[in-house]
């Protein structure tokens, strides 16, 4: 990408990059409790501490992207974790910018798949700061580029994987910022429910029968539905379960 314009963030936002990290979304707090504002974007090279849901560790070595952007969205905390939601909408078209014939699709909660393989994921974590009841949200964002860990039971893969040229972490990063200004904006002016139906297009899985795994058992069941805050509704032939947190496996 050699357009000057798009190496800048959009209007409204800020970026420091570092060249090396613990992670961060913990950069992230540390810089909210300097006094950081809302819209500030934080990347590095690398990560040696890399966060993933559920206490998993991101392996983060360089050439990947790793970033991370604070975000005071004015809602409470359950509307505030729809941001997932706007966050995967935003990589999946950066990952089309780049590979625009490729099969990109969301997975419920939060990651997005390329050609079947998860090729990003997204953190999001609420911080507040002493008797401030702000809760600033952190969206933590990584994108396979250069390479992927073979960690994940469904496959993984990376951009660099796929493309005729080679893609550096920065002209993701570039990409991505402007995807999620698009995004927030409409979830800020529009609501969820434009998120919801766009995810529902795009993602994997839907009226199909999957299993969910959430933190005290295993659910099979037809994905069916995704609720007004974001939770899955799987059809378990017996009743209609709202799932709020876990993860999914595909049957096919
Ligand atoms: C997942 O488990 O799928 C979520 C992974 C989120 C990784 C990103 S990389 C940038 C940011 N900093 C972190 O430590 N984690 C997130």
């Amino acid at each position: 990408m050699t357009d000057q314009k798009k190496m800048n963030v959009p209007d409204g936002f800020s970026h420091q990059a570092f060249m090396s990290l613990d992670s961060t979304n913990k950069e992230a707090i540390r810089q909210l409790e300097a006094g950081a504002k809302s819209g500030l974007w934080i990347t590095a090279g690398e990560q040696t501490g890399g966060r993933g849901r559920g206490g998993r560790v991101w392996v983060s070595e360089p050439g990947n992207l790793f970033s991370s952007l604070i975000y005071d969205c004015g809602k409470d905390i359950y509307t505030a974790a729809q941001l997932s939601f706007v966050s995967s909408l935003a990589v999946r078209e950066t990952i089309l910018e780049f590979l625009p014939d490729s099969d990109v699709k969301c997975k419920w909660p939060n990651d997005v798949l390329l050609e079947h393989k998860k090729i990003s994921g997204i953190l999001l974590e609420s911080h507040s700061m002493g008797s401030d009841t702000t809760n600033h949200i952190i969206i933590g964002i990584g994108i396979n580029v250069a390479h992927h860990p073979e960690i994940t039971s469904y496959g993984s893969t990376h951009l660099n994987d796929h493309a005729k040229k080679c893609i550096m972490p920065d002209d993701v990063f570039y990409s991505l910022a402007q995807k999620m200004a698009f995004w927030i904006d409409i979830w800020q002016n529009n609501g969820f429910e434009d998120i919801r139906k766009k995810w529902l297009n795009c993602c994997k899985g839907l009226n199909e029968m999957i299993t969910v795994r959430t933190s005290d058992q295993e659910v099979a069941g037809r994905f069916i539905d995704l609720d007004c805050d974001g939770a899955l509704k799987l059809d378990t032939g017996t009743h209609i379960k709202l799932i709020h947190s876990g993860d999914v496996f595909f049957t096919s």
